[in-house]
């Protein structure tokens, strides 16, 4: 299983690290623009190897599209991260044309590989993806509610002052600060509803909390966070190459589900090794169906910034 990880910034890097150290994967491909940074970041991360125990190969090349031919997965977090106070999207003017000319390049060398798409706004980028590569829609794939979802378990658990472990929740709706709908109805602490040891005050307060989740950390850092990105893309990855057949909720084409079409957005999906081997429909309560549309709208509005 071969893996190209375009971009060898943060999140690039801790994706390729996440992913050596699980070792499934017989090699990965870090590729940057930046002279000698990805050889650089995958040099590093090889030395890690005999310490982690990993046999995963890790190479870095500059800008080299020969160097991904064959690549199952191909995942794609080149682009410029935001800044303190910027939203995902105002990163669309830069980041489109970079995302439509790697996608292209990735395209011609690996005609078969399955995209995982994280630069921002990533459902926009997701959708732009579709239109550039016009690959099948289950080989498209937008990172950002497995990463929504571990953040919303994390508020919870420090809510419950619970373990992580004893906590299920769900995110679908857009990557985006006003997109995002965390699904409080149907988050557990081991199957008992959290409704139960939450009040509805604080389980609002969880929500909002979520839904800020990258920008809290954005105003912390300086820049946008890294290794809960990097093992949120990990794990797409390995149930894709391990055929795991696992329910992440991810950006995806839909064709009517949801109420939506000709969009990308974040539903729950089962990934295996065909990428998206289904869209799972829910039955979400009126107010969970409004925030849905209310989200797609707002995702539309950034799509239609392409035709700009
Ligand atoms: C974040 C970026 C990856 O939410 O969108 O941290």
């Amino acid at each position: 299983m071969k893996v190209t990880v375009v971009g060898a910034g943060a999140v690039g890097a801790s994706c390729a690290e996440y992913i050596a150290i699980k070792d499934f994967a017989s090699e990965v491909v870090l590729l940057d623009i930046k002279e000698g940074y990805a050889e650089g970041k995958a040099m590093d991360l090889m030395q890690t190897a005999p310490l982690n125990g990993f046999d995963t190969k890790i190479t870095g090349t500059t800008n080299d599209y020969s160097k991904t031919a064959g690549s199952q997965i191909c995942v794609i977090t080149s682009g410029i991260p935001r800044k303190p106070g910027m939203t995902r999207e105002e990163l669309i003017g830069i980041n489109a044309g970079i995302v439509k000319t790697v996608v292209t390049n990735l395209i011609q060398h690996s005609p078969n590989t399955i995209l995982i798409v994280v630069s921002n706004p990533m459902d926009t980028m997701a959708y732009l993806a579709h239109k550039v590569a016009g690959l099948p829609k289950n080989r498209i794939i937008g990172m950002g509610g497995a990463l929504d979802s571990a953040r919303f378990k994390y508020r919870l658990a420090e809510v419950l002052g619970a373990p992580l472990s004893d906590v299920d929740g769900m995110v679908i709706g857009g990557h985006s600060d006003t997109g995002m709908i965390p699904l409080t109805r149907l988050a557990t602490r081991n199957s008992v509803p959290v409704s139960k040891f939450i009040s509805k005050d604080r389980l609002e307060q969880v929500k909002e909390d979520t839904k800020v989740g990258g920008a809290t950390l954005t105003k912390l850092l300086g820049t946008s966070a890294w290794y809960a990105p990097g093992a949120a893309v990990s794990a797409l990855v390995q149930a894709i190459a391990c055929d795991q057949k696992k329910m992440f909720p991810c950006s995806v084409l839909l064709e009517g589900e949801y109420g939506l079409s000709d969009i990308c957005i974040g539903v729950p999906v089962i990934l295996g090794k065909n990428g998206i081997e289904s869209i799972v429909e829910i039955e979400l309560d009126d107010a969970e169906k409004a925030n849905m549309q209310e989200s797609a709208a707002g995702v539309r509005n950034v799509n239609d910034l392409l035709n700009g």
